[in-house]
């Protein structure tokens, strides 16, 4: 088969490392990839939200399967113009990738067909927004409607936070039209989770829990990032708590898309709270999540190609999945700045080195060549990736692969996978 996997990062790169091994494949393209892709598939220079560029690929090189990775094309409508063509491909229809592409089309699926998640109210008015939030107690929490690159969360300690966060999101539109309308939620307290299932609109098959880890600082500091580690499995969801948001919210999720008239293929995420009621949904995402798609990669013990396959052919039912048991865990190497302003076009040294280390991947998230020099090329630059028996030889496999890479002004965080441990 010729398998063509959209997009540029992390994900993209670990989707593709596992490609690789399929039995099924003849070639391997990506676009628009990036230069550690570039060692396992032909990288072709198409931005992933390019769908005319992409489908024109994929009708000149026959690929039998193209696999999606980031929501911007999804929500753009780029699995329907390819189905247009009679080409197979791995995602949800534009009408079904609105589960991410509003926050305001999510929660209220959740509220009409009682999916677990936080109070809310929506506004289009900014007076409205403004005047609500001066009776609410703190702290609570301002959302962007539509894609923001997931920068469109703010969490409000006080009530001139709230303000500043509507002035943002709905005067300024740092957002553009994301910010039209936003969402006021109710905070909730607890641990979070990722939850990734892949479906063909039937059957509903959980992925290994995942944990991420959002802010770019130890001890969960500072600003909220697209995530700066991942480990699998996660402790906190216990085979029982897995069997509760199967029932509760995954497998009712794409019920309640299908009554929707939005039936569901491809992966669904669920950002969860493992609150004291039990987990909540704080939003849904159409697509992997980067970096949790490394560590889960690296577990599966499946063909990809043919899980993948099944669900685009409403065939799920067939597969059965297995995983490793040894523990996956993604150490996300970025540039000093992220998630604000950074500088690009530093030398990376040293990953040949540390990609010696057994049971190590070393996933390109953001690089580039210049003159045959690999450079930084974005924040989130490498996903150093480790499997081992238990969490503590899977962080020290990591961190010791992570400390033979070097460039000026790399920062990582120290801590990902100690919440396993405690
Ligand atoms: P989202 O993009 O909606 O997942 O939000 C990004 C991050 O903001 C989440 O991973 C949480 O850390 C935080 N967050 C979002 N909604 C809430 C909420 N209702 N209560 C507490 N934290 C939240
Ligand atoms: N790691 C968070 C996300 O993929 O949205």
């Amino acid at each position: 088969m010729n398998i063509l996997v959209v997009g540029s990062g992390g994900r993209e790169h670990a989707i593709v490392w596992k490609i690789a091994k399929s039995r099924r494949v003849k070639k391997i393209y990506c676009a628009p990839g990036n230069p550690g892709i570039a060692q396992l598939a032909e990288c072709v220079d198409i931005k992933a939200d390019d769908i005319s560029g992409l489908r024109d690929l994929a009708i000149r090189e026959k690929i039998d399967l193209t696999i999606v990775g980031p929501e911007v094309p999804l929500t753009l409508g780029i699995v329907d113009s390819f189905e247009d063509k009679g080409l197979k491909v791995f995602g949800p229809l534009k009408k079904a990738a609105e589960i991410e592409g509003s926050k305001i089309f999510a929660k209220n699926l959740m509220q009409k067909y009682g999916i677990p998640t936080g109070g809310y109210k929506v506004f289009k008015d900014s007076r409205e927004a403004k005047e609500y939030i001066k009776e609410h107690s703190y702290p609570l929490v301002v959302k962007a409607d539509g894609l923001a690159a997931g920068k469109g969360v703010i969490i409000c300690k006080t009530k001139e936070d709230a303000l500043d966060a509507i002035k943002l999101i709905m005067e300024k539109k740092v957002f553009g039209r994301a910010g039209d309308r936003v969402i006021i939620e109710e905070f909730l307290k607890g641990e979070e989770a990722s939850f990734l299932a892949i479906t063909d609109g039937k059957t509903v098959i959980p992925l290994p829990p995942c944990q991420d880890h959002k802010a770019v600082f130890d001890g969960d500091r500072g600003p909220n990032t697209g995530g700066m580690g991942a480990y699998s499995p996660t402790p906190i969801i216990t085979p029982k708590l897995k069997e509760d948001i199967m029932d509760n919210i995954m497998v009712p999720t794409i019920k309640a898309m299908g009554k929707e008239g939005r039936p569901y293929k491809g992966v669904l995420y669920a950002g969860l709270m493992i609150t004291g009621n039990g987990p909540m949904v704080l939003e849904f995402n159409c697509r992997f999540g980067d970096p949790e798609t490394q560590p889960i990669m690296m577990r599966l013990k499946n063909d990809l190609v043919d899980v993948l396959l099944s669900a685009v052919e409403g065939k799920l039912n067939k597969i059965k999945l297995k995983c490793d048991n040894k523990f996956a865990l993604c150490v996300v190497m970025a540039a000093k700045g992220y998630p604000g302003g950074y500088e690009k076009g530093k030398e990376i040294k040293g990953i040949d080195d540390a990609s010696r280390l057994n049971d190590i991947v070393v996933f390109h998230a953001c690089t580039a060549l210049n003159d045959s020099k690999l450079v930084t090329a974005g924040g989130r630059v490498l996903g150093v990736t480790a499997m081992g028996v238990g969490v503590k030889r899977a962080i020290n496999k990591a961190y010791e692969a992570v400390s033979r890479i070097k460039w000026e002004g790399v920062h990582y965080r120290k801590d990902i996978g100690e919440k396993a441990i405690r």
